[in-house]
């Protein structure tokens, strides 16, 4: 918007070729591949984690709603933007340009909301309010970060199509311009993050800096080594030496930081460990703590009487109740709901189940139900959830795994 008015406003309509093309790459990438990516992630969540999405949409259906009219109009003025360039005039292609960008910024207001909600949902714990849930401790950090991080990247997609344009003039204007505005977004979007992870609840600060989970610190530096890279690039290939972008270096800048990106967001998602909802809901999709607000009980101990299976309303009459012959068939079932989310069952594949079993050297069925009846000494792991005999039928289980090795 900024350069178009620019472009407008000094009569450099080469400026108008280059917002054309920008904005047809953040077409095709963001929303025809955003919209593959977006389906793909609904489904799999749903599958991954039924009860987690069931009671984000029980508090935030009304959220979701008002963000999706915004993500309409988003969708709908950037295919209106880049299809009206030159067919209405100028004023009114401005117009548009901003609602698509006011959509796009308030649908992420919305989403914040929801997606910070899960880290720290801190006084819907005991109100069970929207807003309370809403506008927790790290909204505000998290949606500014976001706001100018999104400069720093939006910078980075600028530098790619400066380097397709033909005058040279137009070419080292636009990435000196580029790179001014990365290096603002980055710098206050990394002051923002600083300020979200000092807004982290306990648990979450002792996996990452205690070294509970070593993997996360891992995860923080690629994402911290690629905002320092950018940042160099930004100053000298973008403000200091625009004749240094080249079209190879700032595809790799945005490799690099799509790396960053996602060690970030599986920061994010690590963090929270071992809940989906921080301290209402575990990620083996039991919760944990009474909402008396919303009549909601908490459910591990209700399970650990009634036992888990009584909650699989879709096993067969054969496998809902533990004899000698269906004991591991069970036990597998029971595995895969409480452990799948986070660890491989198989012997490869992320956190395999059979090499950390074997690693400890436990191959016993019951010692293995023993370890069970232990898990929540691990501050990143949830409870087992059922009853004894159950726990006896994942022990069985577990202990074949480490037997197929
Ligand atoms: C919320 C995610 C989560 C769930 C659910 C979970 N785990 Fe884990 N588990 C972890 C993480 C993270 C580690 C640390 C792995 C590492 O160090 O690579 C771990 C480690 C382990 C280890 C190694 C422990 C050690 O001391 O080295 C075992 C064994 C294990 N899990 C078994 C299980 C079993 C069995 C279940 C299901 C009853 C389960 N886990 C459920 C996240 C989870």
């Amino acid at each position: 918007m900024y350069i178009e008015r620019k472009a407008y406003r000094e009569k450099q309509l080469e400026l108008l070729d280059f917002i054309k093309r920008y904005t047809l790459l953040i077409l095709i990438f963001c929303f025809v591949f955003g919209s593959l990516s977006g389906v793909g992630i609904w489904y799999s969540a749903t599958v991954a984690s039924p009860r987690g999405i069931s009671a984000l949409i029980h508090n935030y259906v009304w959220g979701w709603a008002t963000e999706w009219v915004f993500f309409l109009i988003e969708v709908a003025t950037i295919y209106v933007y880049y299809y009206t360039f030159g067919k209405v005039d100028e004023k009114t292609h401005l117009r548009i340009g901003y609602l698509y960008a006011l959509a796009a910024w308030i649908s992420m207001i919305i989403i914040t909301g929801i997606l910070a909600f899960m880290l720290t949902p801190g006084k819907w714990l005991e109100t069970g309010r929207f807003f309370d849930g809403f506008f927790n401790s790290t909204y505000w950090p998290q949606l500014f970060a976001r706001t100018f991080l999104m400069f720093g990247i939006a910078a980075v997609y600028a530098l790619v199509v400066a380097t397709t344009l033909q005058n040279k003039a137009v070419q080292y204007k636009i990435t000196r311009l580029a790179g001014l505005w990365g290096i603002l977004g980055f710098l206050i979007g990394g002051l923002m993050t600083y300020w979200y992870l000092k807004k982290l609840p306990e648990p979450a600060q002792d996996f990452l800096f205690g070294g509970t989970l070593p993997y996360l610190k891992t995860l923080l530096y690629v994402s911290g080594i690629s905002w320092v890279l950018a940042l160099l690039y930004f100053l000298l290939c973008g403000a200091l030496f625009p004749r240094a972008n080249t079209l190879a270096g700032s595809l790799l800048l945005m490799l690099i930081l799509f790396f960053g990106i996602f060690a970030g967001e599986g920061l994010r998602e690590g963090l929270r460990r071992p809940y989906i909802v921080n301290f209402f809901m575990y990620s083996h999709q039991v919760v944990a703590a009474d909402l008396p607000a919303k009549g909601i009980q908490a459910e591990t101990e209700l399970l650990s009487e009634a036992g888990y299976l009584s909650r699989l309303g879709y096993l067969p009459p054969e496998l809902r109740k533990i004899t000698p012959e269906n004991q591991v068939e069970i036990g597998r079932i029971l595995v895969i709901h409480q452990c799948a989310n986070c660890h491989a069952l198989s012997a490869k594949g992320l956190r395999s189940l059979p090499k950390l079993l074997s690693g400890m050297g436990m191959t016993d069925p019951e010692d293995l139900a023993g370890f069970l009846e232990g898990l929540d000494g691990y501050p990143y792991m949830p409870p087992f959830v059922g009853t004894e005999e159950e726990r006896l039928a994942a022990g069985a289980y577990l202990s074949t795994l480490v037997e197929n090795k």
